[in-house]
């Protein structure tokens, strides 16, 4: 018996197992779509047949592709996460276009969890690769940039030359944020080894309990949730090149003795794997005195001998005062080019305010009080009211360095702060921040002169 085929249905048939289809008219109007498609982009029955794609998908581009004529064929397309092929092309009648479809290839979507999965492996490459292209180059920092009019800053500079292209250890010592690092990569640009890799360890930034598999890795197995294959060490990433251990007075005592061994003996032993010979150059930095730290026997004596062949003491930025009109001009021209502004300097009052600060976070903290001076003022020069902060800072720490716990302090410090909001509020104009204030004119000139805000 002859049966009757439904051509309809199977055609239909065949479109939903292609996956993710849609087709639609010269006009953009949905013809025809599949549970599939429906169900990525979240539509429910019935199906808005006849509707404009691009009211339901937004992100839609089958509309481009008949008005552009351009179709294209295996393009990746993200949505929700996910990844596809997606193929998209006219449909034609002879020289007439009827309207587009848009679907997931066949082979494509076979294979798409294997697909998906080779894509993230390869995002997961990338990554690591551009992270760690930036940790193993030495190019952050280089010694030119080092910004400074200092005799003693200069011949360190100098003595930095000449011992960047031996192989000793150099341990950098310096208050925070005197320019540590900026010596360190220095070194490693400057060295034979330029071409190798710089690698870095942060010791006071990692737990303890990783420290020691940071730096020396582990094989394949070493214990429970070892990566397969094991993990290179920093120390076995750095062969060749410059390892800087920063912050070195942060590291626990017992991974000192460890750490003793490789820079005597050039051999690290992997956790749980074989000895392995290197050839490292160690850069160390510490903000505090390891002589003191040896003293208190927070620090192996051993160990500090091995890593103070070479010492470079970086002078606090209060030992050089000369320096901040130099390092304040960089920070200005840095940061008009960051932020295309325009700012020529800062005027007299200010400079003599920057000069008057002891500065305890050293260049950082200047670098960000200029920073933070960039945000009342774009062009011009920087003057007394765009730095506001450090004004207050100034001014209470003279309560605060007598110790000075009194309700008048402390009605004072809040009296200043007013004081500074409104002079910033006015730009500096005494006559309308007294008005703010509430204040005679009078009073608040007495109040700046006895809290020293000029
Ligand atoms: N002489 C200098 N010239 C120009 N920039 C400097 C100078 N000294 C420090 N800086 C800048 O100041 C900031 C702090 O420097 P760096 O990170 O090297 O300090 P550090 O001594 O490592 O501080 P920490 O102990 O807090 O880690 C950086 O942005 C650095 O570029
Ligand atoms: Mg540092």
């Amino acid at each position: 018996m002859k049966q009757s085929i439904n051509f309809e249905g199977i055609a239909k048939e065949f479109l939903e197992s292609l996956g993710v289809v849609v087709i639609i008219d010269t006009e953009s109007r949905i013809i025809y779509m599949t549970e599939k498609y429906a169900e990525l982009f979240d539509i429910s029955k019935p199906y808005p047949i006849g509707r404009r794609l691009y009211e339901y998908v937004p992100s839609e581009s089958l509309s481009a592709v008949i008005h552009t004529g351009k179709e294209s064929v295996e393009e990746f397309f993200e949505h929700d996460g996910k990844t596809m092929v997606i193929n998209r092309l006219l449909i034609r009648k002879g020289d007439e276009v009827l309207g587009g479809a848009a679907f997931t290839s066949t082979s494509s979507r076979l294979s798409l969890k294997q697909l998906e999965s080779k894509m993230s492996f390869l995002n997961k490459q990338v990554q690591f690769y551009r992270d760690n292209y930036f940790e193993n180059t030495g190019t952050k920092f280089n010694i030119d940039q080092i910004i400074t009019q200092d005799h003693e800053l200069k011949n360190l500079i100098a003595f930095t030359k000449k011992a960047a292209k031996t192989r000793s250890a150099i341990l950098i010592y310096g208050e925070s944020g005197t320019g540590k690092e900026l010596f360190a990569h220095s070194i490693h640009n400057l060295s034979m080894r330029v071409k190798m890799p710089f690698v870095i360890l942060n010791c006071a930034a990692i737990p303890e309990n990783l420290l020691e598999s940071e730096l020396f890795g582990y094989a394949e197995g070493a214990f429970t949730g070892a990566l397969k294959g094991g993990k290179k060490g920093k120390i076995e990433q750095a062969d060749g090149g410059t390892l800087l251990l920063d912050e070195i007075n942060s590291m626990p005592l017992q991974l000192q003795a460890k750490l003793l061994r490789v820079v005597q003996e050039k051999e690290i032993q992997v956790i749980g794997g074989k000895n392995k010979v290197i050839d490292v150059r160690f850069v160390f930095t510490t903000n505090q005195d390891l002589a003191e730290m040896v003293k208190e026997g927070k620090f192996r004596e051993d160990l500090y001998y091995r890593i103070n062949v070479v010492e470079l003491r970086i002078p606090p930025l209060r030992q050089r005062m000369g320096d901040i009109p130099p390092l304040v001009n960089h920070f200005i021209e840095k940061l008009n080019e960051e932020l295309g502004s325009h700012i020529t300097g800062v005027d007299k009052k200010a400079l003599e305010l920057l000069e008057s600060y002891q500065w305890p976070g050293n260049v950082r903290e200047l670098e960000n009080m200029i920073e933070r001076a960039f945000n009342y003022t774009n062009s011009g020069e920087l003057s007394l009211e765009d730095f506001e902060r450090l004004r207050l800072k100034i001014s209470i720490s003279e309560n605060t360095l007598e110790n000075n716990f009194t309700l008048r302090a402390a009605r004072e410090d809040a009296e200043k702060l007013a004081i500074l909001r409104a002079l910033k509020q006015t730009k500096g104009n005494k006559k309308k921040a007294a008005d703010l204030l509430d204040i005679d004119r009078s009073i608040l000139y007495d109040k700046m002169k006895r809290f020293h805000l000029r």
